[in-house]
């Protein structure tokens, strides 16, 4: 099937000269939700405005539902929603008429009963006559999403959608993104929060200073996390691991001091129990132990600063 999002070989160098992305490729199929994870700085925003239109790339390609972004931008733009990571709304307009501007932008019939399904469903509707100015935080983030949703975009992009927003208002989004994406919209968020990706997506990218380090089924990155870790604190430092033990997973700190021994969670604790008998052997003795078990956010770091 081809992808709902292909992009190809895409670099960006701001005019400073900064080197934003660097010959980053990424497919992302119809109807998914994908997140891209990465910290401050690493191009998340770059990326998706370059894909939205709003950003020029410097080399590459880059196709939304089948159209060019550049060839093709009219038929491009048309299919994308976006919902800014900054909020930019004109203060004095009412909800309803901010969210009805934003779909005649792109061309397309008035169509209240959709604008007011949009309303209704992010919990907007009591509020349609208020001017945004009057509106807290979260709802005027929720007026984002409701002008991005008014054109019927096939494709939508949440550049860090619950950033400074309550649990509430969290899981609310979270229950309209997968609403969205039951409709066959294809889904793009950026987001700081591993808890996020991870029950959100159903598939994690993660990009670190202009590259995808890493793209992967949130499945299979969860099994891969399923890995638990021993750590033996010894008495006395070892120079290396003892021949015998060569072949268990287990490496050894700099300093000698500490042993640690990498499992899987899911099966029995057999192994823990052949290793303590096997240092025992060996007269490797401990004075203290620990197991913790890595989480996403453990592999996010280590990747991060690989
Ligand atoms: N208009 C610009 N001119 C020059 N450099 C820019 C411009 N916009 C962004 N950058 C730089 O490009 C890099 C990537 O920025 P970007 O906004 O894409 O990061 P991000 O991943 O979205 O970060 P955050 O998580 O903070 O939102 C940063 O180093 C930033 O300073
Ligand atoms: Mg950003």
């Amino acid at each position: 099937m081809q992808p709902d999002i292909s992009v190809q070989n895409v670099s960006k160098v701001y005019s400073g000269g900064f080197h934003a992305l660097k010959e980053v490729n990424l497919d992302i199929q119809r109807g998914e939700i994908f997140a891209l994870l990465g910290p401050n700085g690493a191009g998340k925003t770059t990326l998706i405005s370059i894909i939205c239109g709003i950003v020029n790339m410097s080399s590459g390609r880059v196709l939304a539902g089948g159209h060019d972004i550049v060839t093709d931008y009219r038929a491009a733009r048309s299919k994308i929603g976006l919902v800014p990571q900054e909020l930019n709304t004109d203060a004095f307009e009412t909800v309803w008429d901010t969210v009805t501007f934003s779909r005649g932008l792109f061309g397309k019939a008035a169509n209240p009963a959709h604008i007011e399904k949009v309303l209704r469903d992010l919990s907007l509707w009591d509020k349609r006559n208020n001017r945004i100015m009057a509106l807290s935080g979260g709802m005027k983030r929720r007026v984002m999403i409701a002008k991005a949703l008014s054109h019927e975009p096939q494709i939508l992009f949440l550049d860090e959608p619950t950033a400074g927003v309550d649990v509430e208002l969290r899981r609310d989004m979270w229950n309209m993104v997968r609403g969205l994406r039951d409709n066959g919209v294809t889904i793009i968020l950026t987001t700081h929060y591993i808890e996020e990706a991870e029950e959100m997506a159903d598939r994690i990218g993660v990009i670190r200073a202009g590259e995808i380090i890493l793209v992967e089924d949130t499945d299979k990155l969860m099994a891969k996390l399923g890995k638990k870790e021993l750590r033996l604190q010894l008495q006395a430092p070892l120079e290396q691991i003892p021949g015998a033990l060569a072949l268990e997973p287990l490496s050894l700190s700099g300093d000698g001091y500490e042993l640690t021994y990498t499992f899987d969670a899911q099966q029995e604790q057999a192994g823990v129990a052949r290793l303590l008998r096997q240092l025992g052997d060996h007269g490797i003795e401990f004075r203290d132990l620990q197991t913790r078990e890595s989480s996403l956010e453990d592999i996010f770091v280590g990747l991060v600063h690989e």
